[in-house]
């Protein structure tokens, strides 16, 4: 049985589709010394989802928003058992072109390509962009995922407040939502029988495999903790050195220990956001908050080296509060396998965390292909995949979607 899907021209979809998209995302969000900013909720990513509400459009499709917020584009009526494409379109600050946008893009230049040549799906079909997946504006990693999913309380989401303490319901008022309607969306995520993410590699794994295509295996455990660190502000240079309750001088501590920790445990720990209270040049700071970002191949490893910070900064007078966790995923196998038979592409780990993996923990079958980034930087303005890789991705969910779709 065929699901009536609309006929769409066929300059709409294709390698040619995902360049031109790339191309029109390209001034969204781009910082004047390299790098793009796109915080989740901000105009850049409210831009980026307009452009995809056009093409959704173009192709025939139908834009909605889910409960969490997060865009879908229908080329079906919407049902149980769909196949999903997506990922998100946020970055993180001075972030790269492609992690996120990428994923968006190719799902919907492939859709373009098939339904050009008269392609009919055979099950519901629907791309999708989440909200928020870094989780630079509250610090919640794949928001919109976990919100789908119902991760988050109503009290977690009410307390939710970005830096300059504007809360989640007042941007989704501010966006022209409904913030009364907010949250969990269980007849949303009941609909997604398959969700696929392609994402550009955050490593060089395939660079090793010579390979522009890989499908992600598994992602290790990780976690978020906000620390803080207080201290007596007073005056750089009448104040005596012993006198001095520096909590700058705490956080170097706090930074060398996390990470001697992780190298001795085999596991990664970041600090990479820090606010000094007041920051001024010639005052001591009252107060520090610092992000630690730890991952580990193991749950046990990643629990020791949380533990290990947070000791720390009791020691050194403050507190430590984790503000989000993840486990190990590991992608359905038997999809893993599926795409590497397919696609002839290796199965490569990662230490990433992703919108498909929160899926992967709510019972969702999901699965993750990657595309080659020669430089392996990711998170930066070096991030990047060649135009001919990129069309090995875009191809790659043309025969994916033919097979499931
Ligand atoms: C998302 O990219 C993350 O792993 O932090
Ligand atoms: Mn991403
Ligand atoms: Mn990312």
């Amino acid at each position: 049985m065929t699901t009536s899907a609309p006929r769409t021209p066929r300059a709409l979809g294709g390698p040619a589709a995902l360049e031109r998209l790339l191309a029109e995302a390209e001034p969204l969000g781009r910082r004047a010394d390299g790098g793009w900013d796109r915080p989740g909720f901000g105009p850049e990513e409210e831009a980026l989802r307009a452009l995809v509400v056009r093409q959704v459009e173009a192709l025939g499709g139908r834009a909605t928003l889910d409960r969490a917020t997060n865009l879908w584009g229908w080329f079906t009526p919407p049902g149980p058992g769909a196949l999903v494409l997506g990922s998100h379109l946020d970055s993180v600050p001075g972030g790269g072109p492609l992690d996120g946008p990428l994923g968006v893009f190719s799902a919907l230049a492939a859709v373009g390509e098939l339904l050009g040549r008269g392609w009919h799906p055979r099950r519901p079909l629907a791309i999708v962009a989440f909200r928020d997946e870094e989780g630079s504006r509250f610090g919640r990693a794949c928001l919109g995922s976990r919100l789908l999913a119902g991760e988050l309380s109503e009290a977690d989401l009410a307390a939710l407040r970005d830096a300059a303490g504007t809360s989640l319901k007042d941007l989704v008022a501010a966006t022209g939502g409904d913030p009364d309607a907010v949250g969990p969306d269980p007849e949303a995520l009941a609909t997604i029988g398959t969700f696929l993410e392609l994402h550009v590699e955050q490593g060089r794994a395939l660079v090793h495999h010579r390979a522009p295509l890989g499908v992600a295996r598994t992602i290790w455990p990780h976690a978020r903790l906000r620390v803080e660190l207080p201290g007596q502000a007073n005056h750089a240079g009448t104040t005596p050195m012993h006198e001095r309750s520096d909590p700058v001088v705490a956080l170097a501590r706090l930074v060398l220990a996390a990470r001697s920790e992780a190298f001795a445990r085999g596991a990664h720990a970041t600090i990479g956001s820090i606010h000094v209270t007041p920051n001024a040049t010639n005052a001591i700071a009252r107060f520090v908050e610092a992000w630690v970002d730890v991952r580990a191949a193991t749950e046990g490893a990643l629990e020791a080296l949380l533990e290990h910070v947070a000791t720390v900064a009791r020691r050194l007078n403050g507190s430590a509060t984790e503000v989000s966790r993840t486990p190990t995923t590991t992608f359905d196998p038997a999809f893993a396998e599926q795409l590497a038979q397919l696609l002839s592409a290796p199965m490569i780990p990662t230490a990433a965390g992703h919108d498909a993996g929160i899926l992967q923990h709510h019972g969702v079958r999901a699965g993750m292909l990657f595309v080659r980034n020669p430089t392996g930087i990711s998170h930066a303005p070096e991030e990047t995949a060649s135009v001919e890789d990129r069309a090995v991705g875009v191809d790659a969910l043309v025969r994916v979607i033919e097979e499931l779709g």
